[in-house]
């Protein structure tokens, strides 16, 4: 038998008429520093849903209640009020359509927004009290959402680039944490948290710090944390090199292919000594394509030639290969251009053909040889030296073969006599 299941001719008392008691008890004899608390209701609350401040240890005999956004009560904060007898509600300035105050004080806010975070005051004014009233402070915050970690760069380039990572979203009054690998981070040589933790600088990625990383965003009433993010090291571009079908073409004879190596994701630029290559139609896709090619190669395309491969990042050149178109040779040329003679006078003449390699030169009088080399020289000519004299040119590489002729006249010494200016060697 518990104690207040006694006879009801006694005490004639309920457990729930004791709890009343009490109460009324407790009532007569107030605590002069009953604190007026508010709680919200429910304690977590997410954007759009709604929110109730309830007010507890109210006093009693109330004239009514005034609930302000933010810690100044003056005229701009003020939100509602509840004026009890006759039951009344004013709407002020801080009114957002979305709030309701019930007789026992409590504010209900519907659809919260992230504007409406932040402190609440209510203000309770006793009957005939002339005094400044009675006043509750709250502060509501909205649970975290779950943050996502994005990236300024997602590929960043190994010991090259530097990526910034913010935890989103941007919210007011949360505290952000960085974790890598489940290690919580904090400044260091390579990195750099900014003043509220919510973006993280990394000056460097390298293998070691490419993640995976982790934020949590973290308020007064909750905390959640971001799913795992791990960079994705673009290692450093490989260093090409130039093939080709043939380093040492024929003129208008040989088509030449230059050829940098084959990779993903890089576009191709091709430099002919030291210039980028220019737009020409004899070009095949010439800035684009890996593969170069010059139908008809030229002696103008002789020269030095580097691919340089592009990605997002950056670049880097092949080392140059030279180009040596063989050509020629020419149609050779003799000088000088005179063809009179005296004997006793020095025969100098020298050929000329353009040719690469350079040309073997011989000379013949009349179909029979005289001497190899450019340049022939006979000192005291005689009549007999007149004849028809031929310079022949061969370039052993294209196995080309070209001849000019000329006929030098020997006239005798005697009979003519020494043309002005000249002054033969004798
Ligand atoms: C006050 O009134 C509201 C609305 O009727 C109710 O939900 C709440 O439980 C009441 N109690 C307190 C302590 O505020
Ligand atoms: C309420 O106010 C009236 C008049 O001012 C006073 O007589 C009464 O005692 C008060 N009651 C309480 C519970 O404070
Ligand atoms: C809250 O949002 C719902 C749905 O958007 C809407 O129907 C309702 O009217 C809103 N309430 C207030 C007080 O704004
Ligand atoms: C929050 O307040 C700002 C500035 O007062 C306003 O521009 C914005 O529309 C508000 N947002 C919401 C969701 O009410
Ligand atoms: C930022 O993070 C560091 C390390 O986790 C912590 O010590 C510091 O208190 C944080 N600062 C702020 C403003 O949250
Ligand atoms: C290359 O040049 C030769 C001689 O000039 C010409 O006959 C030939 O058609 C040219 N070929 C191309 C592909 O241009
Ligand atoms: C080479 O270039 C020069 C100057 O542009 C031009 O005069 C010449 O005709 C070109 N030679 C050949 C074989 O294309
Ligand atoms: C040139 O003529 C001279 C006589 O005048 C003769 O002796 C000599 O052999 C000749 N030389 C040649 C290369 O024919």
């Amino acid at each position: 038998m518990g104690p207040f299941s006694a006879p009801p001719c006694t005490l004639h008392i309920t457990w729930k008429e004791l709890l009343l008691t009490a109460s009324l008890l407790l009532f007569w004899n107030p605590p002069t520093t009953a604190q007026v608390t508010i709680e919200a209701q429910p304690t977590k609350v997410s954007e759009g849903k709604d929110v109730l401040l309830l007010v507890h240890n109210l006093p009693q005999n109330l004239t009514g209640y005034i609930w302000y956004k933010g810690q100044i009560m003056d005229y701009h904060h003020y939100i509602t009020s509840y004026v009890i007898d006759p039951e009344t509600i004013i709407f002020g300035p801080a009114y957002s359509g979305r709030e309701t105050v019930y007789s026992n004080a409590s504010l209900l806010i519907e659809n919260v927004t992230r504007n409406d975070t932040g402190s609440y005051t209510i203000k309770i004014i006793k009957r005939g009290d002339r005094t400044e009233g009675i006043t509750g402070h709250f502060t509501l915050y909205l649970e975290t959402p779950k943050p996502s970690i994005s990236s300024s760069n997602l590929n960043p380039r190994e010991a090259a680039e530097t990526v910034i990572l913010s935890c989103d979203p941007d919210t007011p009054d949360a505290s952000y944490r960085w974790w890598i690998n489940g290690q919580s981070l904090h400044n260091s040589r390579t990195l750099q948290l900014s003043k509220n933790n919510r973006t993280l600088i990394l000056f460097i990625v390298t293998k070691d710090t490419v993640g995976p990383y982790e934020c949590e965003m973290k308020n007064p009433v909750s905390s959640s944390r971001s799913d795992p993010v791990t960079l994705n090291l673009l290692s450093e571009l490989p260093k090409p090199y130039i093939t080709s079908n043939n380093f040492n073409p024929m003129e208008n004879k040989n088509v030449v292919a230059l050829t940098c190596p084959k990779t993903q994701g890089y576009t191709y630029m091709w430099w002919v000594n030291g210039q980028s290559l220019p737009v020409s139609p004899r070009l095949k896709q010439p800035s684009i394509n890996r593969i170069l090619i010059l139908p008809n190669v030229t002696r103008n395309d002789t020269g030095t030639y580097e691919c340089e491969i592009w990605d997002r990042v950056g670049s880097i050149c092949s080392d140059p290969v030279t180009l040596d178109v063989l050509y020629g040779p020419n149609l050779p040329s003799i000088f000088p251009s005179l063809t009179d003679y005296r004997s006793g006078q020095n025969l100098y003449l020298s050929c000329f053909a353009d040719s690469n390699p350079p040309a073997e030169y011989t000379w013949m009088i009349n179909e029979k040889f005289l001497q190899s080399g450019p340049r022939l020289y006979i000192p005291q000519i005689t009549t007999n030296h007149s004849g028809l004299y031929r310079c022949s040119v061969r370039n052993s590489a294209t196995g080309s073969e070209r001849s000019t002729f000329k006929t030098i006249r020997v006239s005798d010494h005697s009979g003519i006599g020494h043309p002005p200016g000249l002054n033969p060697i004798q």
